[in-house]
This record gives C-alpha cells, sequence and structure tokens, in this order.
C-alpha cells in the first residue's frame, strides 16, 4: 500500500504538463451572480425604473415586463397612472385581459372581480351585492409610479437613485424626436457601458459617424455625485455638415466638447456641443431591464439646430436608428447577459474612465453602499 502511494508521488513528480501557460488559459469563471449585475438583479427594484412612454398607458389595462415581472398600468379617470403586478389575486390570472370603466376600475376578465385606482377590490360577483370582501383580495402595487420626459417611471421599492432629468428637456429652443421604442435581448448593464464608451466609435460606427473619428480617446473629466456621475471631453472633429466650411467662414476641423451625465442605474444622456459652428444636440437613453435576457430601449433627440424642421428631425431621428443598429449587432452577440461588476474580471484602461465609473457605481448600489 505504502510502496503504491510512493509511484504514484514519483510518477507525479516526472509528469510534463502540456497545459498552456496560466496567462494563455481561458480564465476560471470564479465570480458568482453577485460580482455581474443581471437585469433581475433586485437591488434594480430600489431605483427609479422606466417603464413605457407616457403614451403607451391608455384607459385600457396592458401589461409591461420589468425586472422579470409583468407588470399592468392603465390610466385612471382623472388621467394619473394606475400600476400593480398583472396578477389577479384570486387565481392569478393576468390582469391585462381585463378592461376598465370610466373612472379605471378594472374587472378582472376571469371571474370578474373588480379592483379601483389603489388596488381594493370593490367587488366579487360570485359573493353577491352585500358580500364582505377578503382583505387580502388586494392588487400588488410598486412603491413609487411618476411621469417624466414622456415616460412612465417606476421604483418597487423606495428608489436609493434619483430621477434622471434631461438638462435642455424644458427649454423651448429645442425641438424633441423619438426614437421607435427598441425591444431587444441583451443586458441593460452592457447598453449602459455601450452609450457611456467612447473608444468603439471608429470600429463599430464606420458606416454611420464613425469614419473620420480620432482612434485615441482624449484625457477628461469625469465626477461623481453619488449615484450619477458626468464627464466631459473636448475633440477635433471633420464638421462636413457645417455649410459654413464651404462657404469660408469656417476651417473644416472645428472644436466639438461632449458631456455624459449618468444617472444610475440605466439613464444616460449625452451633450454635444459644437463650439464653432454652434448648436447643441442631445440624446437621451433609457433602459428598461425586461426579464433576464431583454430590454426596451427609450431613446429621444433633443436638437436647438434644425430650425424646427420636422423633416430635419426626421432624418436626424433615422441616423440615430442606424447608429443603434450598429450597436445592437455587438449586445445581441454577448452570450453572457450581465455587467461584470468585479473589476478583474476585465482589463480596464485609462480610456474607460466613464465606463469604470458606470461599475463603481453600480457596484455600490448592489452592495448597499
Ligand atoms: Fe381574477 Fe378570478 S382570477 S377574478
Ligand atoms: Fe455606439
Amino acid at each position: 500500500m505504502v510502496e503504491r502511494r510512493r509511484r504514484v508521488i514519483g510518477r507525479s513528480k516526472r509528469y510534463k504538463s502540456n497545459a498552456a501557460p496560466r496567462e494563455q488559459r481561458l480564465p476560471i469563471d470564479r465570480y458568482s451572480e453577485r460580482v455581474r449585475l443581471s437585469n433581475v438583479d433586485p437591488a434594480l427594484e430600489a431605483c427609479w425604473q422606466v417603464v413605457c412612454r407616457s403614451e403607451e398607458v391608455t384607459h385600457q389595462p396592458r401589461a409591461f415586463a420589468l425586472l422579470g415581472r409583468h407588470w399592468v398600468l392603465w390610466r385612471l379617470g382623472d388621467g394619473t397612472v394606475a400600476a400593480f403586478l398583472d396578477q389577479c389575486p384570486h387565481r392569478l390570472a393576468p390582469l391585462s385581459l381585463g378592461t376598465c370603466d370610466d373612472a379605471g376600475t378594472l374587472r378582472c376578465s376571469y371571474h370578474g372581480w373588480q379592483f379601483d385606482g389603489t388596488g381594493t377590490c370593490v367587488d366579487i360577483p360570485a359573493l353577491g351585492d352585500a358580500a364582505h370582501l377578503p382583505s387580502r383580495a388586494r392588487l400588488t402595487a410598486p412603491h413609487d409610479v411618476t411621469e417624466s420626459h414622456g415616460l412612465v417611471f417606476m421604483a418597487i421599492r423606495p428608489s436609493r437613485t434619483p430621477l434622471p432629468h434631461v438638462t435642455v428637456a424644458d427649454d423651448p429652443s429645442f425641438q424633441r424626436g423619438d426614437l421607435p421604442v427598441t425591444t431587444t435581448t441583451g443586458a441593460a448593464g452592457l447598453f449602459a457601458d455601450n452609450f457611456l464608451d467612447v473608444a468603439h466609435f471608429p470600429f463599430v460606427h464606420a458606416a454611420t459617424f464613425g469614419a473620420g473619428e480620432e482612434h485615441e480617446v482624449p484625457t477628461y473629466t469625469l465626477e461623481r455625485d453619488g449615484y450619477t456621475f458626468s464627464a466631459t471631453y473636448e475633440h477635433l472633429f471633420a464638421n462636413r455638415e457645417d455649410p459654413g466650411v464651404e462657404a469660408g467662414l469656417r476651417p473644416l476641423v472645428q472644436r466639438r466638447a461632449l458631456t455624459y451625465r449618468y444617472t444610475a442605474p440605466f439613464h444616460m444622456e449625452l451633450e454635444i456641443n459644437y463650439l464653432d459652428a454652434g448648436g447643441t444636440n442631445v440624446i437621451g437613453f433609457f433602459i428598461a431591464p425586461a426579464d433576464g435576457d431583454h430590454v426596451r430601449i427609450y431613446s429621444a433627440l433633443w436638437r436647438n439646430d434644425l430650425g424646427g424642421s420636422p423633416e430635419a428631425m426626421a432624418e436626424a431621428v433615422a441616423f440615430e436608428v442606424a447608429v443603434l443598429d450598429e450597436d445592437l449587432v455587438i449586445q445581441n452577440a454577448y452570450r453572457d447577459r450581465s455587467l461584470p461588476l468585479d473589476p478583474t474580471i476585465e482589463v480596464h484602461t485609462k480610456a474607460d474612465r466613464t465606463t469604470v465609473e458606470l461599475r463603481r457605481i453600480l457596484s455600490d448600489l448592489v452592495s448597499g453602499r
């Protein structure tokens, strides 16, 4: 017995490994869900999340997926939005199959139970008029619902993050154009990462705006404030759309300032200021994590350089849709639909400051810091 054990030890010492050097091997994914942010992380319940556009909420119920659950939304008689888990407390049928009366009282389509705008059951037809209604016959509500920027936001639990605010949205000199809502596969965290990333333009967007972009990312400043940050940098670019270049008023190469504003978890804004030609373009980007594998993207443009022209805005929106389509190719291809939060999982450089800050903030959010 002792001899056999010795032999084994001896063989093992002589054994020459054919394994690749450590740095060439696939890393062992020793990180659990806790160091990656999935679309359905419970920490995301304590944040404002975009659910849908205001115009999508009508006086009849409609279901929207958010954080892996379905929610039913409808507009009450006074115009306010009612939102509840899309599940009748009786036999758990989807309430979104029901109908609402003029006051906004919703009747479940299965056994006809009726619920008012507070989620209280006000009628169980099978029990007759004088019935005592069970106190548990109540709908499950999120903690808070509000409308802002033509969007409906919901916080399932008390929100630790502020509502996003697009700074130019209230400025009448800006006109607004909305991109069509995009429902697609992917991780909300990775989409946020992509929006804040400044090094991918020449590669992913070569067919739209990226071909003439500098590869090198200039040094930029970043300021964090709680669960938000803003980052600004200025760079030179070839302004081929400026009529002033042809007229000899300005040089082709001009200055442009880009400011990213981020509000956790998935709300972003990019403000582009054309410092020589004048004009400001703002892109708002609000991501709803629908379920583990899907997101909905709500995006809008605010511009003060189109002279109020609806045609020019339609063209600008179509251009942004083409840009987003380029990003979707990469985002849809990710096999792991989560954003790494542990800084050792990926390799970061000084060109990735915005996206590193995104991970820090989301990491703090998940850890309750
Ligand atoms: Fe809704 Fe029965 S399941 S009333
Ligand atoms: Fe992009």
